[in-house]
């Protein structure tokens, strides 16, 4: 089949909310300790815990939008009061959650990193905070505590220790979540979706009562762990419920037996099929808690979706030292793209995690490194424009079968091409992801509604197969190449390398 991407730049669909290229950072393993921070004394527990520069540059350039903090699984266990104070006084306690899974996933919690060091970086990366308080083994008060203590004025007993501790000023945090995988017999203090829902609706009017401009993420569920959980929160709750939380993770650590069956019988080129399908996955779960919405919220409703987890995983080492490839990265961008087509109503997603922890940063001692999910962020979120505009595409297609929590499809296209216009509407990006593992794809490209002048800055994510990893010391074996083509050599046909992902930026 001849290949082509249709784009019409007059036809914009949709706004892309900026802050679904969003991260995460938990208290798990050495996301935080080890990742984010360095310890100046290694070996002793109490640090002092240093922030790694470094690190922070190579994060500048992702100009991430919005930081997940402190959980997770984390948070249903995180006492905040712990977290505030001359950090050597504050209590060196046991993870109340990730300490009973051994030293991989962090026994102690030295309490280094609390509310101020969180606010630096996001200060410092300058990025929108979103805060998840503890609602497994918290209180509405204490939360409510926490939300004065973070967005009260001087003048207000939380928010006068605050200026105590060195901020006079109010922090305004907007976004706030409201316990974390609640329906999940492996959270701390989980529940039913009525009681759920009941307490979340005592904590969000306790931590209204504090700060008014407040927009709160509840805990949903993917539809493919719970088929229920949705609907009955939502009608308890819907009207109180500003974004619903989904997590997605692919082929997913629950199928960890069925994963290392597959990879047994057809070794590592027989993931690739389903991991760069996966996307068309999420697509699909996305929809489907959309569907619950819709169905008990109606068309018209304000509460869209937070996927504020997501992520490949299928072993506990890609909890230690995630080892991410070419083919991992396409899906990512395959994932912005599922992102993008539900832009309607998915205004918030969130890789887990930042570093280390399935990371897109990988740091040990004083080196790191980046993954090649890293260059798929770097991409979109340097490239992509605030507007989606109509794209269509034509190609032939592949069978991908099931694995995990992946299933079986019949009919997944080669190319997945997606179309952002900048605000003004003067720069017109077209993504095309080429999932072809072995073979280049030559592409009709046409383009209505805009006319590109000049040059055609054209970037390219790939590396020498799509197994391809990065690590320490070499971190541009996966990488974007960049190059400005003249437009006549890029339109109205263009050669997409095998396993890849381009960004052809034009302007007019
Ligand atoms: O990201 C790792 C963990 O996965 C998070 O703490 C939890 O929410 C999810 O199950
Ligand atoms: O993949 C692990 C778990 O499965 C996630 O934490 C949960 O959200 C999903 O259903």
């Amino acid at each position: 089949m001849k290949s082509s991407v249709k784009v019409n730049a007059a036809r914009v669909e949709c706004e892309i909310s900026p802050m679904i290229y969003g991260h995460f950072i938990e208290n798990l393993g050495r996301c935080i300790y080890g990742g984010i921070l360095r310890n100046e004394r290694p070996g002793r527990i109490g640090g002092p815990w240093k922030r790694r520069g470094d690190l922070l540059d190579v994060v500048k350039e992702l100009k991430p939008p919005v930081i997940r903090w402190p959980g997770g699984l984390y948070a249903d266990g995180y006492d905040w009061r712990d977290g505030v104070g001359p950090r050597e006084a504050r209590p060196l306690r046991r993870n109340r959650y990730w300490s009973r899974f051994g030293p991989f996933t962090r026994v102690l919690d030295p309490h280094w990193f609390g509310t101020h060091e969180y606010m630096d970086f996001i200060r410092e990366l300058n990025t929108e905070p979103y805060i998840n308080v503890n609602f497994g083994t918290g209180t509405a008060s204490e939360a409510a505590r926490w939300v004065e203590y973070v967005n009260g004025t001087a003048d207000t007993l939380e928010g006068s220790r605050r200026a105590d501790y060195g901020e006079p000023d109010p922090w305004g945090v907007r976004y706030w979540g409201i316990g974390n995988e609640m329906y999940a017999f492996w959270t701390l203090g989980h529940s039913g979706p009525r009681e759920y829902a009941r307490r979340y609706l005592e904590y969000r009017q306790a931590m209204e009562s504090v700060d008014q401009g407040l927009s709160f993420v509840a805990v949903g569920s993917d539809t493919a762990f719970s088929e229920t959980w949705n609907r009955e929160v939502l009608s308890v709750a819907g009207d109180q419920i500003d974004l619903l939380s989904i997590h997605i993770y692919l082929p997913g650590f629950e199928h960890q037996v069925g994963f290392t069956a597959y990879h047994l019988r057809h070794g590592s080129s027989g993931l690739y099929a389903p991991i760069v399908a996966a996307p068309l996955e999420i697509e699909t779960r996305l929809r489907d808690a959309w569907k619950d919405v819709e169905a008990v919220m109606g068309p018209d409703t304000d509460v869209v979706i937070a996927l504020d987890e997501w992520n490949l995983w299928w072993k506990l080492s890609q909890l230690i030292v995630p080892k991410y490839t070419l083919r991992d990265a396409l899906f990512v961008c395959g994932t912005f793209h599922a992102l993008h087509r539900t832009s309607e109503f998915v205004k918030m997603a969130n890789i887990a995690q930042l570093v280390n922890i399935m990371g897109v940063l990988s740091a040990r001692g004083p080196r790191f490194y980046r993954s090649p999910l890293y260059y798929a962020f770097r991409m979109y979120t340097t490239l992509a424009g605030p507007l989606r505009v109509s794209t269509s595409t034509q190609c032939d297609s592949f069978a991908c079968p099931h694995l995990g929590g992946i299933r079986a499809m019949s009919d997944v296209p080669v190319l997945d091409g997606s179309a952002t216009l900048s605000a003004d509407g003067g720069v017109l990006t077209l993504f095309v992801i080429n999932r072809n593992v072995s073979e280049e794809v030559e592409v009709d490209i046409e383009i209505d509604g805009f006319d590109p002048r000049g040059d055609i800055e054209v970037h390219c994510l790939d590396g020498p197969s799509a197994e391809a990893f990065n690590w320490y010391g070499r971190d541009e074996v996966v990488s974007i190449e960049r190059s400005v083509k003249d437009a006549g050599d890029v339109l109205p046909r263009y050669r997409l390398p095998a396993h890849s992902a381009t960004a052809l930026v034009m302007k007019k």
